[in-house]
């Protein structure tokens, strides 16, 4: 796992956004896997100002969303559809038939399950997956527990993730008790993988995935069997960690490697 600690959110946003950028404009035809909550969105600014520079066009790409509400229309406000839409999707060239998120159909949610990973097949498997990551160390919805074999599926949402969540809502009430979700199987498929986390309340959560034994009980620590596998920080967030001094000498050198590498390619 490549370990990255930046000085503030400011800097994982803007790093986050370049990396974005940086895979479309080397593979416009990319397969992006992306992902909601509060934390990609300072990174999907980033991109799109990259986007509004002239810099980069989404119109080849194909996206796939990690996870979605189950019983929430998708045009309520608090849908991730509406998230995207807001956030990234409604401001930019994609493409709408491209963009993909679970679709729960309650009548027949594992067929909706299994019709979503047959999609993602058939757009030959994900580039790079972004993720962020929750206070108890879920990734996407697959809540502590969950099988680092699942697949797409339905998750009932533990009490600490409603409570999270529950800021975007009116209540905790209104907070949905199961989504779609892809599994962690299905995220390890990525080619890359990005996750972002910031500030000081996801600094246990990251310890755990980084330093922590591979376990269900945190579902992100699956991550450390990825071969390509980024975690970018601020400082809050990397503050528990014991080998840090290590991730920034390491992180230094991987810089030199790079500029060097650049040098020698002009
Ligand atoms: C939800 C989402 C996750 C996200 C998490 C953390 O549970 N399903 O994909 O990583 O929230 O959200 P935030 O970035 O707002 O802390």
């Amino acid at each position: 796992m490549r370990v990255v600690i930046l000085d503030e959110k400011s800097d994982v946003d803007r790093r986050a956004g370049q990396i974005l950028a940086q895979q479309i404009q080397t593979v416009p035809d990319s397969v992006l896997g992306l992902a909601t909550g509060s934390t990609p969105v300072g990174a999907y600014n980033e991109l799109l100002r990259i986007y509004e520079a002239g810099e980069v066009s989404f119109r080849d790409c194909t996206t796939f969303n990690l996870d979605e509400y189950v019983g929430l229309p998708p045009d309520h406000v608090q849908s991730y559809r509406h998230f995207m839409q807001e956030h990234l999707f409604g401001k930019a060239d994609f493409e709408p038939t491209q963009c993909h998120l679970p679709c729960p159909n309650i009548a027949q949610l594992d067929e909706s399950c299994e019709e979503y990973e047959a999609r993602i097949d058939e757009a030959g498997g994900i580039d790079l997956q972004l993720l962020g990551i929750g206070t108890d160390g879920h990734i996407a919805f697959n809540e502590p527990g969950s099988s680092l074999a699942s697949r797409t599926r339905v998750k009932a949402l533990t009490q600490q993730t409603r409570t999270d969540n529950a800021r975007f809502f009116e209540s905790i009430d209104e907070v949905p008790k199961l989504a779609v979700t892809m599994g962690i199987a299905t995220i390890l498929e990525a080619e890359k993988i990005l996750l972002l986390a910031t500030g000081e309340n996801k600094a246990s959560a990251v310890r755990d995935t980084v330093e922590g034994p591979i376990s269900a009980s945190v579902p992100a620590t699956a991550l450390q069997l990825h071969p390509k596998a980024t975690i970018l920080l601020d400082k809050p967030a990397a503050r528990l960690l014991a080998r840090k001094d290590y991730y920034e000498q390491v992180e230094f050198i991987q810089r030199e490697l790079e500029q060097n590498d650049a040098l020698n390619h002009h």
